[in-house]
């Protein structure tokens, strides 16, 4: 099962040229096959956004303008991670409590995701998340 160690920073190739600098995003620098992307942006200050964990979905998170911290928990412990850079992103594999805060003004945070958009895969609930954790646990002792 997912713990926090299996979270990652990741880097991209980055094209460095006087007219600007370029970077892109492949299947092969990522974990997983993206099957859906999605953007974050225009987020009043002082908001967060996530507070909830996927059962199956892995995300690569990178925030391409300004900056953000993304918190996450595998419900054993916390890290936090500075996004500020378009260069890099984080991976968040299956099962990990998520939160964004502290967005700056005017950040673009892109997400690409594994799976489409579902409902279902969503745990909004805290001590669900744990008591999951707990019997996925049990299940691979
Ligand atoms: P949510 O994932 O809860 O946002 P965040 O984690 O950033 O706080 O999504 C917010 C709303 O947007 C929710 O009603 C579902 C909808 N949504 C989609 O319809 N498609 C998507 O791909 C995503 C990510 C969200």
């Amino acid at each position: 099962m997912s713990v926090i160690e299996n979270c990652q920073i990741i880097e991209l190739p980055r094209i460095f040229d006087a007219r600007g600098n370029l970077t892109f995003v492949e299947d092969q620098h990522l974990p997983f096959k993206m099957k859906r992307v999605f953007w974050i942006y225009d987020v009043p200050g002082g908001e967060v956004r996530g507070g909830h964990a996927y059962r199956t979905s892995e995300e690569f998170v990178i925030c391409l303008s300004g900056s953000m911290e993304m918190l996450v928990n595998d419900g054993n412990k916390r890290v936090m991670y500075t996004l500020n850079r378009s260069y890099y992103g984080l991976y968040i594999p299956h099962c990990i409590w998520r939160q964004m805060i502290n967005f700056s003004t005017n950040s673009v945070v892109l997400v690409l995701s594994s799976t489409e958009y579902n409902h279902d895969d969503y745990i909004y609930n805290f001590d669900e998340f744990l008591s999951l954790r707990e019997d996925m646990t049990r299940w691979h002792t």
